[in-house]
């Protein structure tokens, strides 16, 4: 044994007592190893297959990148309350993942951190008397609709097949919107669990309904939610095709008329019954860019004083028929997985002149940046017409009607499959775009499809009433100090 080894030997033998003492484990590890002990293996992982299907099973590439200390995976309220309350007094970082299908970056998974996933709890019920669904938060829409199918009801998601329950917190937009509202409007009550490990159950009308309104729209700031009970919609079996409609494609070259005939719908429709959302592509590396429109009117055809402008329009291809609510649930699947994806926000209120600026702003930053880089863009536009606020059931939401009919604007980039690297240039590039197509004055921006960065909550009605109660809730700003989501509280 050389000499340096043996005195370093005894300097560690001086040092007997430190040595020995344990190194203090970071807060993570220390949430994990005593959740281990309190929940048992079976609801805390932090490795096997489950735990690598739900670290990895993200619809955002870049999510899927994050490894967190464990994993718990609740099967009841008291196990959240339980997890909270040990990431609380610890001072962990954490996330909740339902669905998995937020495109915001850190906001469903963490590194460093404790990941509360909800897919063992799928329960969704329906009872005939009240006209209630109680539906746990780890469900996709989709399986939910096959439950209520057979009961003729359904919940009010949204529009893509694959989408999780944590839609509900950030407003909720359907194919029927205009005529059932926001999805979360139709939220009755809430059972909350608060940073501290509280449970308490939030609706319209009891004390807590400050929170109740935050919730709806103030995504994953306000509290973790084990489950929500809905007014069921009565949209029939799947074989009462109550509608008529699904989709119109159309090539790149007719995008401005399609966006006058847009434009016109906006300003124009009122008709509750109507609905429709337009997907411009501006580059898509395996397609010539086509333009998909999705059109629904609940009736046995597509009335020409409302649908008439794009219908004169030519197409490529139509598969238009007579739908039920179940049909349609099912119609996008939006269940695409392996590519890193970034959204951005507006919300338009204008004429022709000023939806071709913003279009023609994406297409430069398309032609820009696209090559090498992204796979596919595109400009979303969904229609909000004033009696999707009209509509609520359970009282005003976070966002805050404007009063106006307005277009939500989603760009959406998708970068190559498994690229995990997110070039500066892009970014900078769609930061200078957005910033040159921002909001319209007093329309909120729809947080589910905005970027991390963008200040949503800043363009809802009443910010000072939103900051009140999230400091009334979590006093010690654990929330927003402990986990990725949306900025400004
Ligand atoms: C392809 C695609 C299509 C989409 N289509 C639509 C659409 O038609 N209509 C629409 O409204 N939106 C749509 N979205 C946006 C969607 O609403 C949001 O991404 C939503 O947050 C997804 O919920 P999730 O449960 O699947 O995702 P997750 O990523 O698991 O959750 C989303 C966020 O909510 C938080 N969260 C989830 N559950 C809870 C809970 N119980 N308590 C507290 N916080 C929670 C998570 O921490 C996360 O921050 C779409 C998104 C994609 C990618
Ligand atoms: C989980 O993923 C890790 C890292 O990719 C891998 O080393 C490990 O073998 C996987 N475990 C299982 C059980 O699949
Ligand atoms: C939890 O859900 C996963 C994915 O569906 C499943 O593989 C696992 O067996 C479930 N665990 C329990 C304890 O039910
Ligand atoms: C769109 O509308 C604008 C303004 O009303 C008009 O100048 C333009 O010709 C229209 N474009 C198409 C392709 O219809
Ligand atoms: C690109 O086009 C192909 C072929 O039409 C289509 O399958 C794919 O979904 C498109 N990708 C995106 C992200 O729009
Ligand atoms: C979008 O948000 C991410 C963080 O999630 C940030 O890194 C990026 O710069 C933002 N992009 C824009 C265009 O604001």
């Amino acid at each position: 044994m050389p000499l340096s080894t043996l005195s370093s030997l005894a300097g560690a033998l001086i040092l007997t007592p430190v040595a020995l003492s344990q190194p203090a484990l970071a807060p993570a590890a220390s949430v994990c190893s005593s959740l281990w002990d309190t929940l048992g293996s079976t609801l805390v992982k932090s490795s096997g297959p489950q735990y690598n299907a739900t670290a990895a099973g993200t619809w955002n590439l870049f999510n899927s990148l994050d490894h967190p200390t464990c994993i718990v995976y609740p099967q009841t309220a008291s196990d959240v309350q339980v997890a909270m309350k040990s990431i609380y007094e610890q001072g962990a970082r954490y996330a909740v993942q339902a669905g998995g299908h937020s495109a915001m970056i850190g906001w469903n998974s963490v590194t460093d951190g404790i990941l509360i996933s909800f897919e063992n709890m799928t329960r969704v019920s329906y009872d005939a008397d009240t006209n209630w669904i109680s539906l746990q938060p780890g469900l996709r829409f989709s399986d939910a609709e096959i439950v209520l199918e057979p009961h003729g009801v359904a919940i009010i998601g949204g529009r893509a097949t694959d989408v999780g329950v944590g839609l509900l917190l950030g407003g909720g937009l359907n194919f029927a919107a205009p005529l059932y509202g926001w999805s979360a409007d139709r939220i009755a009550e809430m059972d909350v669990v608060l940073v501290g490990g509280e449970l308490i159950t939030a609706s319209a009308t009891n004390e807590h309904s400050d929170l109740f309104r935050a919730l709806k729209g103030g995504a994953n700031r306000f509290g973790i939610v084990t489950e929500f009970r809905i007014y069921a919609a009565k949209t029939g079996r799947k074989d009462e095709k109550r509608w008529y409609g699904g989709s119109i494609t159309y090539p790149g070259s007719a995008n401005q008329a399609l966006l006058n005939a847009t434009v016109n719908y906006i300003n124009n429709v009122v008709d509750p019954n109507a609905g429709a959302v337009i997907a411009l592509n501006t580059f898509n590396i395996s397609a010539s860019d086509a333009t998909i429109l999705y059109v629904f009117y609940l009736g046995n055809n597509l009335p020409q004083h409302i649908f008439g402008e794009f219908l004169s329009i030519s197409s490529t291809s139509q598969s238009l028929s007579p739908l039920s609510y179940f049909d349609m649930a099912f119609l996008v699947p939006g269940n695409a997985r392996g590519n890193g994806q970034q959204f951005g926000g507006s919300s338009w209120l204008g004429d022709q002149g000023m939806f071709l600026n913003g279009y023609n702003r994406f297409l430069d930053f398309t032609a820009a940046f696209a090559h090498p880089h992204l796979v596919a863009s595109s400009l979303i536009i969904s229609p909000i017409l004033v009696s999707q606020w009209e509509a609520s059931l359970s009282g005003p939401n976070a966002m805050g009607n404007p009063g106006v009919p307005y277009a939500s604007i989603n760009f959406d980039l998708t970068y190559a499959p498994g690229d995990a690297f997110r070039p500066e240039d892009v970014d900078e590039g769609f930061k200078s775009m957005l910033a040159e197509t921002p909001p319209s004055h007093g329309l909120p921006l729809f947080i589910s499809e905005s970027n991390a960065s963008q200040d949503v909550f800043e363009t809802y009605a009443d910010l000072p009433f939103l900051k009140a109660t999230y400091a009334k809730y979590d006093p010690t700003r654990f929330n927003m100090e402990h986990t990725d989501g949306p900025i400004g509280l």
